[in-house]
């Protein structure tokens, strides 16, 4: 997708972080934006920052873990703008915590935001965009933790693992129409990411004490992702990401060494299938 201006996109978990640089850059290209969000301040802030755009700006509060919340925003979008042509996935949530430590309900809870709030998006705006037939684009936020599990973080790396392949096969259903997929996969990017139980239900526990973030409830200090790159730096590489169509959009060059040692790991889990004389 090559041109923005005029055309609408609609972004979830808008009203912070990548989401929000994601809306202003997206602004700024000449798009209307609807910028959903289910933390009802934070979208009075972010309609307040970006008040300068006016009426090709609208807020719209979702809560993408519940279809029909999101069924209601996507209503809400293309009631006042018409067709959606881009489509941002990004609300995501964290928690850590050793596998065998973490709650029922907080894997309920981020397996909701991060993988189902994705196949929310992707069910109830697909088959318009899809219908309107302009070119269109879909962005899927994953991370660099969907490219490789880390310990520690279990719950957070599967959901992300998950939302990279299902990019990966939207990307190969969407091949020869008028609309791309990409997964956004950051490194560290400068947000309010850690604190996201902010957001969380009541019935998610607190952060197991083995966890980063329980280590820093505990010693009562707030968690930042001040060594992360500026959101806006992430926003920028999406725009340049769907105009060229990506796959796979990073931002965090220094991090290639990961995934070449996870391939060179797989790479030897078939070397010991082939000396075992199988296949
Ligand atoms: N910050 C990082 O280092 C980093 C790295 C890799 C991937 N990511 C991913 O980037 C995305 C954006 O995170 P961020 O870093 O900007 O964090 P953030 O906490 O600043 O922003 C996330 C936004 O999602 C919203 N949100 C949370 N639950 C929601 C729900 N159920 N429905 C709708 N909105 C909801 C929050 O209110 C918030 O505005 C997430 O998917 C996250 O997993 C972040």
């Amino acid at each position: 997708m090559q041109d923005f201006a005029g055309k609408t996109g609609f972004v979830t978990g808008g009203a912070s972080g990548i989401g929000f640089a994601l809306c202003r850059a997206l602004l700024e290209a000449g798009m209307n934006v609807v910028l959903a969000d289910i933390e009802a301040a934070a979208l009075d802030r972010a309609a307040a920052d970006l008040a300068v755009h006016g009426e090709r700006l609208r807020v719209v509060q979702c809560d993408v873990a519940r279809r029909e919340s999101v069924a209601a925003a996507r209503d809400a979008a293309i009631g006042h703008f018409g067709s959606i042509h881009v489509l941002c996935n990004n609300a995501g949530v964290g928690t850590g915590g050793r596998i065998d430590t973490v709650s029922p309900a907080a894997w309920s809870w981020l397996m909701g935001v991060n993988l189902m709030g994705v196949i929310h998006g992707l069910g109830e705006f697909l088959p318009h965009m899809k219908a309107h037939g302009e070119t269109g684009h879909i962005v899927n936020t994953g991370s660099m933790a969907g490219m490789n599990g880390f310990r520690g973080m279990g719950p957070y790396c599967a959901s992300k693992a998950a939302v990279v392949s299902l990019t990966e096969a939207l990307a190969g259903e969407l091949a020869g129409t008028a609309l791309g997929a990409s997964v956004l996969c950051p490194g560290a990017v400068n947000t309010e990411f850690y604190e996201s139980r902010r957001n969380a239900p009541a019935s998610v526990p607190p952060p197991p004490p083995n966890s980063r973030e329980g280590r820093a409830a505990a010693a009562g200090t707030k968690l930042t992702m001040d060594h992360g790159i500026p959101p806006a730096e992430a926003a920028a590489r999406v725009l340049a990401g769907i105009r060229d169509d990506d796959l796979y959009i990073f931002t965090h060059p220094q991090m290639r060494g990961m995934i070449d040692d996870r391939y060179a790991r797989l790479s030897a889990g078939f070397d010991k299938a082939a000396a075992f004389g199988s296949g």
